[in-house]
């Protein structure tokens, strides 16, 4: 018997500039997930604007995010890779699953905690149902695995619940989604606060490494990156720039923690980042000289865009409608 290809979703928002922390915790694994499974990596623009965006810098942003994850390895004739704007399934079943999600729940969300807190005035009730667009992107594929960084796990079994809860009053409906979490790299923090995640929302740009920054530059911040004074090269609760440097080395050579410490023991911090800056540059370099040959071509990026969405639609349509019949909504043909 032949055993069916596992189904992968993923998503990644169009808000600032990728860092390293999007790409170790998330890309990297999508890249080495597509030869084996049917994937779906979506560029999530309607999540971007549930914080104020500027219109033509978002527009612009979101085909960067595109031509980035070309450059980084996915491979668009292999995996289905497109705008989330462009398939409106998503929000068709957005609304029906707000409908079968708690205020409770959403409530509940640390994400939401967190960027209701940096809003401002600007709480609005797309960033409380943010975790519902989330669950219908997923759904909507019948997912089996999302691989993802430690910080959306939350939203993930958010998005189980539902799922269950869906399935449990109209049978099977959903495939209940794992969450797929790699060794390293799932949590890479700020080189600044490095208690804190590497974000591309950031301030400080010394905090974070942008997929898109130069060998200088890239060195540079990694020099600059908080340490201790205690000067071994371990990995610890208490020693969290150190460790976290280690993750970064470690995830970009594919090798244990252990195996990191290991080959630095003897060595001062000044070794450490010069191999963690050399490893970082090697990963970036041929990644940006491919992105800016794909972000020229915007007739390659309409055909990928046009295409994949196509693809996706189909696919999404399908459970869509089988959603609508399941509440009651009527058919447009009787
Ligand atoms: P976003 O855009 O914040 O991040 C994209 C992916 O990068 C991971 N990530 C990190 N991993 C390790 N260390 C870090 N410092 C780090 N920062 C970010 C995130 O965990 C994520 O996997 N809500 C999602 C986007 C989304 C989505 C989805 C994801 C929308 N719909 C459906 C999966 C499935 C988000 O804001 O990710």
């Amino acid at each position: 018997m032949v055993e069916e290809k596992k189904v992968i979703f993923s998503g990644i928002q169009p808000s600032g500039s990728l860092t390293l922390g999007n790409y170790l915790g998330a890309v990297k694994n999508w890249v080495a997930l597509q030869h084996e499974c049917t994937c779906y990596y979506c560029v999530v623009d309607l999540h971007a604007i549930t914080v104020r965006q500027d219109a033509t810098e978002l527009r612009k942003r979101t085909l960067d995010v595109m031509s980035v994850l070309i450059a980084a390895g996915i491979d668009p004739e292999q995996s289905v890779l497109y705008m989330q704007s462009h398939v409106p399934q998503h929000t068709e079943l957005a609304w029906i699953l707000d409908c079968y999600t708690y205020l409770g729940e959403l409530s509940r969300m640390t994400q939401f905690k967190d960027k209701s807190q940096k809003a401002g005035e600007n709480i609005n009730s797309g960033l409380f149902t943010y975790p519902v667009l989330m669950a219908a992107d997923i759904l909507l594929y019948q997912a089996d695995m999302v691989p993802v960084g430690v910080d959306q796990k939350q939203h993930l079994e958010l998005t189980r619940d539902i799922a269950i809860r869906f399935n449990n009053l109209y049978g099977d409906v959903f495939t209940v989604p794992d969450p797929y979490i790699g060794k390293a790299g799932a949590k890479i923090m700020s080189l600044q606060e490095p208690e804190k995640k590497m974000s591309k929302s950031d301030e400080n740009e010394n905090s974070y490494i942008a997929l898109l920054d130069g060998p200088d530059v890239i060195r540079r911040k990694v020099k600059r990156a908080v340490t201790d004074s205690d000067g071994e090269i371990r990995f610890a609760e208490d020693k969290p720039g150190v460790s976290n440097l280690l993750s970064i080395y470690s995830s970009i050579c594919g090798i244990s923690v252990e195996e990191g410490e290991k080959e630095f023991s003897g060595q001062g911090y000044g070794v450490l980042k010069e191999r963690v800056a050399e490893a970082v540059v090697d990963v970036l370099e041929p990644l940006q000289k491919k992105y800016h040959e794909i972000r020229k071509d915007k007739a390659y990026l309409t055909e990928v865009m046009q295409k994949n969405s196509q693809k996706a639609a189909y696919v999404a349509q399908k459970t869509l409608a089988k959603v609508q019949r399941k509440v009651g909504l009527a058919p447009t043909k009787l």
